[in-house]
């Protein structure tokens, strides 16, 4: 899947204390459009897993192409991620992360055993779009989007 060039995401929810917690997350996709639903996969062994797999909400942040020091933040064990960066909470009370290129605020409409992930399928409830270009991520290099991609 290294081969598989794609954005990079941080995606964000609040604990049982309203505590920000949030990994870096690049399974983010596409699913449909009426309703509008977007998919993410999480790794059983991360840290926060139970939390996210009975979040009734979370925030898809994609990382904006200066933003790979967030990338490797947010997927950096035993580090506090929320101290390290600027965020604040959205009115849907979800951390959302200063300079991201967009953000999708979703509900979660569905959660799909997968092996040792699940899926969580979330509904938009919200989008912020700053315009920006994405980071891109491809065999663990970081990458922007070249002037020529548009022409
Ligand atoms: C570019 C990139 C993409 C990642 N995508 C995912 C992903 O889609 N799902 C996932 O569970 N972990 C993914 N990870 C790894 C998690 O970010 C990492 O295991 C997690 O932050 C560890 O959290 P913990 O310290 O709370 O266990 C990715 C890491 C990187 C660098």
């Amino acid at each position: 899947m290294g081969n598989y060039p794609t954005g990079v995401t941080v995606v964000t929810t609040v604990d049982e204390n309203n505590q920000p917690i949030g990994l870096t997350v690049n399974s983010f996709a596409s699913v449909s459009i009426d309703p509008l639903l977007i998919l993410w996969s999480i790794d059983k062994r991360v840290g926060t897993y139970e939390l996210f797999a009975k979040t009734e909400k979370f925030a898809v942040n994609v990382l904006a192409g200066d933003q790979s020091d967030v990338c490797s933040l947010f997927a950096t064990k035993g580090t506090d991620r929320f101290s390290n960066c600027e965020w604040k909470l959205s009115e849907n009370k979800l951390p959302i992360i200063s300079g991201a290129a967009g953000v999708l605020e979703c509900k979660t409409f569905k959660t799909v055993e997968a092996g040792d992930h699940m899926i969580l399928i979330g509904e938009v409830i919200d989008i912020q779009s700053a315009n920006s270009d994405p980071l891109l991520y491809h065999r663990r290099k970081f990458g922007k989007i070249p002037g020529q991609f548009y022409l």
